[in-house]
């Protein structure tokens, strides 16, 4: 495998041997020779950076092709977000003023800015306490004859029951809409996510499992969803081959085209897809090898049995309560570092545009008091072993020093844990937490 490697930018310390958390995204040398020949064939080429081209012409109709390909699905069009995507599908979904829209709380706010343009009514329902994804006995609960679309959301690469939700949406007429932006490569019973509900939609950003700078792509196995989305969200000459029932408002179009290299990227790239799965799913392997011993107090946030995480952040379970170190009977043990801190169900921006919003205890549970994520593991393409001996005693570290410390123990524990990682405590690059404080001991508030 050509493994992306850092290298030293002229001018800055560091490099391949600096022992930080792995970057993403470092292109592969292939990725980067197929993109310079790309651009040298704009001097003779002008298909390559047209957006334009009908079907079957240039690199973007090549990496649909491919994308399908590797989902095994029959369409795929190329957007310039996950966002975008996502906004293509509640559009295809047909999702008009007044329906309702059934959402995680747990998650990106990104869909909650499509629901208001589009002057729909967002329903949250809670996630499962596993998976963080959303629970399909919630949804059985919390869905009407009004609820044109349920987003489910394979939260961090861990895939959702979105087999239960598309059993429980048909009853109801709704469309079901996965949310796989950060979940290429993941399966749920042995199918690839995206795939499973009626429309997918993955990010093609850079902290996503396939990087080409910007983008995005939604999947379907659907004609119609397939057309609605090219006449709704290409330029006009893209469609031009469907029919005037399909084109309604001819000009009027959302211009969410893909930008022709990131295309040829992302034909580039996905040859890569697999052997990088495999290694992260390596990695995580490992870490949790090295947490089978406390998996009381700190475990991975784990897909169920039988389906494949993709693997892309460190998003813990912690119950300090449980641990075996001496923690044991202390009251009200907080931690909280992200990444979603306060459940979208309970923000001001939602109270203000939608009032008050149905309950999410497990969504709430999670946010108030056991939120962990300690970064992106997206980078991890390569063997990690060494970072992970490292956060494995960087773990011991904040379980030690919360065992010997009093009541009032507050102390940053990303700070121990990066002193750990990196041998000072100066944040790498990488480590996205923020800083929060994490409170392993919070009786004197
Ligand atoms: C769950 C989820 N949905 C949608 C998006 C939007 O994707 P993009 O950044 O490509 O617009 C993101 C971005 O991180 C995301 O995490």
């Amino acid at each position: 495998m050509d493994a992306p490697t850092k290298q030293t930018p002229p001018g800055k310390p560091g490099g391949v041997d600096s022992p930080t958390w792995p970057e993403w995204p470092l292109l592969p040398p292939d990725a980067i020779e197929t993109a310079k020949s790309a651009l040298d064939r704009t001097a003779w080429d002008p298909a390559v950076l047209n957006g334009f081209r009908p079907l079957g012409e240039g690199p973007i109709p090549a990496f649909e092709a491919a994308f399908s390909q590797r989902l095994d699905v029959p369409f795929a069009v190329a957007l310039s977000s996950g966002a975008a995507a996502l906004h293509a599908a509640l559009i295809a979904a047909d999702v008009r003023p007044g329906d309702e829209v059934i959402i995680s709380p747990y998650s990106w706010p990104q869909a909650l800015v499509f629901l208001d343009a589009l002057d729909a009514v967002p329903v949250f329902c809670d996630v499962t306490a596993e998976t963080l994804c959303l629970n399909p006995a919630s949804v059985e609960e919390r869905i009407t004859d009004k609820t044109r679309a349920v987003i489910v959301e394979h939260t961090a690469g861990c895939p959702a029951a979105v087999d239960h939700i598309v059993g429980i949406a048909a009853r109801h007429g709704t469309t079901v809409i996965e949310d796989c932006a950060a979940a290429l490569g993941a399966q749920r019973r042995g199918r690839a996510v995206g795939t499973i509900g009626d429309i997918g939609c993955f990010s093609l950003g850079p902290r996503k499992h396939l990087p080409c700078g910007e983008g995005g792509v939604i999947v379907t196995r659907d004609s119609r969803i397939y057309e609605k989305t090219l006449a709704t969200c290409q330029h006009p000459d893209r469609a031009a081959f469907l029919s005037s029932s399909v084109i309604s408002a001819p000009g009027f179009f959302w211009p969410y085209r893909m930008h022709p290299i990131g295309a040829v990227l992302g034909l580039a790239l996905i040859p890569h897809l697999e052997a990088w799965h495999q290694e992260r799913a390596r990695n995580h392997e490992r870490l949790r090898d090295r947490l089978r011993d406390r998996s009381g107090c700190v475990r991975l946030v784990e897909a169920e049995p039988g389906d494949e995480h993709a693997w892309g952040s460190l998003l813990l379970h912690v119950n300090l309560m449980e641990s075996n170190i001496g923690l044991q009977g202390r009251p009200s043990i907080r931690l909280r570092s992200g990444p979603v801190h306060t459940p979208l169900h309970q923000r001001g921006v939602v109270l203000d545009r939608w009032g008050d919003q149905l309950a999410c205890p497990i969504a709430e549970a999670r946010c108030n008091s056991q939120e962990w994520m300690i970064a992106d593991t997206i980078g991890w393409v390569t063997n990690q072993g060494e970072l992970i001996s490292r956060i494995d005693a960087g773990l011991t570290a904040i379980l030690d020093e919360s065992h010997h410390s009093g009541n009032n123990l507050l102390f940053q524990a990303t700070e121990i844990l990066d002193r750990a990682i990196c041998g000072s405590g100066i944040a790498s690059d990488s480590l996205v937490n923020d800083g929060d404080i994490i409170v392993l001991d919070d009786r004197s508030r």
